[in-house]
C-alpha cells in the first residue's frame, strides 16, 4: 500500500483535495477547484460532448460565449429523489457520473504529483445533505458511487465540520471545548469537540467529538436572497400580464423562484417554459423585464449573473455600500445595496434560521455560551459579516478564530484517516 491517502472536501462551490503522508501524519500536496462543470456544444451534433471541470469550465463557457451545459452546485443534486439523470449530447449523466467527474479531475492531479494511482480517501460529507434521513441516505450512496467511479476503493466518510476541527487542533498548545461553525455553499454545519494537542496521532477520538449538528443554508442561499429581492424585479417580478382585458394578472411566480436558484434555472429552458415566457410577453404588453427574463434565459446568462450578485456578498464584507450591477445583452441592473438592507431585508430570515439553529443546536446539546472556548469559524460563507455577528454577540469577539476558509475541512479530513481506519480495524 502506498504511503499517500487524500482527504477529499466535495464542496458545493469548491472543491479540495489534500494529500497526506501517512507514515507521518504531515500533508504534502493541496488541491482547490471550484465545483464546475461545462459541456460545450460540439460543432458537429454527431461528435460525443466532452465534459470540462473546474476553472477549464469557465474558460471553456466563456469561450463559447456561454452556448453549452453549465453545472454549479451539484452537490444539491446527491439529495434530490426526482433528479435521475440529465441527458448531455449522446450521453445520460446520473447524479454520481456527474460528481464522479469532479473527483476524477481531482484524483487526476493528485495522482500527478504522487506519481501513483492512489486508492484510499477520506470523504467529508456534511451533518446534513437533507432533513429527510431518506434523502439523507440517498446522498451518501450517491456519492459513495461517484467515488467508485473515480477510482478510489478504501474510503471512509467524515464529517466536514469534524475536518476543520482536526486541522485547527494543529494549531493549538492547550486542551479546548471548541465549537467548529463551517459555512459554506450549500449547507451551515457545526461541530462541537474536545481538542487536544496532545490526542492527535490517537486512534480512538468518539469520545471527543460531542454533538453535531447542520442547517441546509449556505452562501447560495443568500444569492438566491439577493436575486430574489434586488434581481427579479428586473426580469419581470411585479409585472402584470393580461389575458383577459381589464383583468391583469401577476406573471407566474413560479419564473422568479427558478431564477433564484441555480439548480432550477435550467426547468425554464424546455420548450414548454419558453412558450409559456413568451406568451407572459406579449400579454404584458411586451414589457421590457420579461424580456430580459427570455433574454437571461435564451443567452445562457444565469452564471454570470450570479458571479455579479456573489461579488456584491463579497463587496460587503469589506464596505458598508456595494452596488449589484450587470450589464449583458441589453439587460441592465444597478442597484445599490447597504450592508444595513443586506442584513435587515434582504438575508434576514435566512439569517434568523441559521441562529435559531445554533440555539436550538446548543440547547439540544446542553451547552453553554461560556462551555465554549472557542468558536472555530470556517468555509467561505463565514466572512459574511451580519452571520459572523451573530457568534460575535454570543460568545465575544476574543473566542472566534478562523483559518484557511477553504482548505480547512479537507486538510483534516485527510489527518482523520487514521482515526478512521484503525476504528474500522478494531
Ligand atoms: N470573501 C467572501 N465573502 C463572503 N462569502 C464568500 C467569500 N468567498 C466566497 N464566499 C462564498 O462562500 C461560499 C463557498 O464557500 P466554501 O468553498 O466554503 O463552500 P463549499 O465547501 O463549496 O460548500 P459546502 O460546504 O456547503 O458544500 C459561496 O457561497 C461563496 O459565494
Ligand atoms: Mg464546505
Amino acid at each position: 500500500m502506498s504511503k499517500y491517502i487524500y482527504g477529499i472536501d466535495f464542496g458545493t462551490t469548491n472543491s479540495a483535495l489534500a494529500i497526506l503522508d501517512a507514515e507521518n501524519n504531515n500533508l504534502v500536496k493541496l488541491f482547490t477547484i471550484p465545483s464546475l462543470l461545462f459541456f460545450p456544444e460540439p460543432v458537429n451534433p454527431k461528435e460525443p460532448v466532452i465534459p470540462t471541470v473546474g476553472n477549464d469550465a469557465i474558460s471553456l463557457y466563456v469561450q463559447n460565449r456561454m452556448r453549452g451545459r453549465f453545472m454549479k452546485s451539484i452537490k444539491k443534486v446527491l439529495p434530490n429523489k426526482s433528479f435521475i439523470d440529465t441527458r448531455i449530447g449522446s450521453k445520460s449523466y446520473r447524479a454520481e457520473d456527474l460528481v464522479a467527474l469532479i473527483l476524477v479531475h481531482l484524483k487526476k492531479l493528485a495522482d500527478a504529483f504522487t506519481g501513483e494511482n492512489i486508492t484510499t480517501a477520506v470523504i467529508g460529507r456534511p451533518v446534513v445533505f437533507d432533513e429527510n434521513p431518506e434523502k439523507d441516505a440517498l446522498a451518501q450512496e450517491r456519492l459513495s458511487k461517484a467515488a467508485k467511479i473515480a477510482g478510489f476503493e478504501e474510503f471512509y466518510f467524515q464529517m466536514e465540520p469534524i475536518g476543520a476541527a482536526f486541522t485547527y487542533e494543529r494549531q493549538i498548545k492547550n486542551q479546548e471545548l471548541v465549537l467548529v461553525a463551517d459555512f459554506g455553499g450549500g449547507t451551515s454545519d457545526f461541530s462541537l469537540m474536545r481538542l487536544n494537542p496532545e490526542a492527535i496521532n490517537q486512534a480512538d477520538r468518539k469520545a471527543d467529538m460531542l454533538a453535531q449538528g447542520g442547517i441546509y443554508i449556505g452562501g447560495d442561499s443568500f444569492d438566491s436572497d439577493i436575486m430574489w429581492n434586488k434581481g427579479t424585479p428586473h426580469f419581470g417580478r411585479g409585472v402584470k400580464e393580461e389575458f383577459t382585458p381589464g383583468k391583469p394578472i401577476d406573471l407566474p411566480l413560479s419564473y422568479f423562484h427558478s431564477i433564484c436558484s441555480w439548480e432550477k434555472m435550467n426547468f425554464l429552458d424546455s420548450l414548454r417554459m419558453k412558450l409559456s415566457i413568451a406568451k407572459s410577453y406579449n400579454f404584458s404588453g411586451k414589457d421590457y423585464r420579461v424580456k430580459n427574463l427570455q433574454t437571461l434565459i435564451e443567452h445562457n446568462l444565469g452564471y454570470v449573473l450570479f458571479k455579479q450578485i456573489e461579488k456584491v456578498k463579497i463587496d460587503l464584507t469589506k464596505v458598508d455600500d456595494a452596488i449589484f450591477e450587470f450589464n449583458e445583452s441589453e439587460i441592465e441592473i444597478n442597484e445599490p445595496i447597504s450592508i444595513q438592507e443586506f442584513e435587515e431585508t434582504i438575508i434576514d430570515k435566512n439569517l434568523e434560521k441559521i441562529e435559531n439553529y445554533l440555539q436550538e443546536f446548543l440547547d439540544k446539546n446542553q451547552i453553554n455560551n461560556d462551555d465554549v472556548d472557542v468558536v472555530f469559524m470556517t468555509g467561505g460563507t463565514s466572512m459574511v459579516r451580519p452571520l459572523n455577528n451573530i457568534f460575535v454577540k454570543r460568545f465575544g469577539n476574543e473566542k472566534i478564530k478562523s483559518g484557511d476558509n477553504f482548505n480547512s475541512v479537507a486538510m483534516g479530513l485527510a489527518y482523520s484517516f487514521k482515526v478512521l481506519a484503525e476504528a474500522e480495524v478494531c
